[in-house]
């Protein structure tokens, strides 16, 4: 099983219906394609995890990259995985601020408040921690 977890910018603050749109289009195409995963989204970021073939994955994630609603994304880390982390999601979801980020080591050294901190893109096992934590 491949998997990959990157973070990106909102190009504006997402309202709710933007957030919605975002997820029935993904879980539609993701429960066709296998894919599994978890989507966060915080003060105009987003940090996701995609899970399932390998080539669907580099697929999903290069027409993602084009979306026009968010840019900037960076790549925090991809590999192999025995099985899936994130069975029961084809994109499970979690709009999150800092107070349900507190409890997270490492995201007290966050700055600007998003998943796009150099403290999370130079560790990403902080962005796993995170994505496993609101996979419940
Ligand atoms: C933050 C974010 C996460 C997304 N996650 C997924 C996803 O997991 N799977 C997916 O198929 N599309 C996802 N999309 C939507 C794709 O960018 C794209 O709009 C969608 O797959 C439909 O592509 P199409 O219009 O080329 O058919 C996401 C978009 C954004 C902005």
């Amino acid at each position: 099983m491949h998997y990959l977890v990157y973070v990106s910018t909102a190009r504006h603050l997402m309202n709710e219906a933007e957030l919605m749109a975002i997820l029935e289009t993904s879980r539609a195409r993701n429960t066709a394609d296998h894919i599994t995963g978890m989507l966060l989204y915080k003060d105009g970021s987003f940090m996701q995890v995609l899970e399932g073939r390998a080539e669907v994955i580099e697929k999903t994630y290069a027409r993602i990259g084009k979306d026009p609603r968010h840019d900037g994304l960076i790549l925090l880390r991809k590999g192999q995985t025995e099985r899936r982390n994130f069975p029961g999601w084809s994109m499970g979801f979690r709009a999150v601020n800092a107070e349900d980020l507190a409890g997270i080591p490492g995201f007290a050294q966050i700055r600007n408040g998003r998943f796009t901190d150099p403290a999370i893109i130079d560790n990403p096992h902080i962005a796993i921690t995170a994505l496993k934590t609101f996979n419940a």
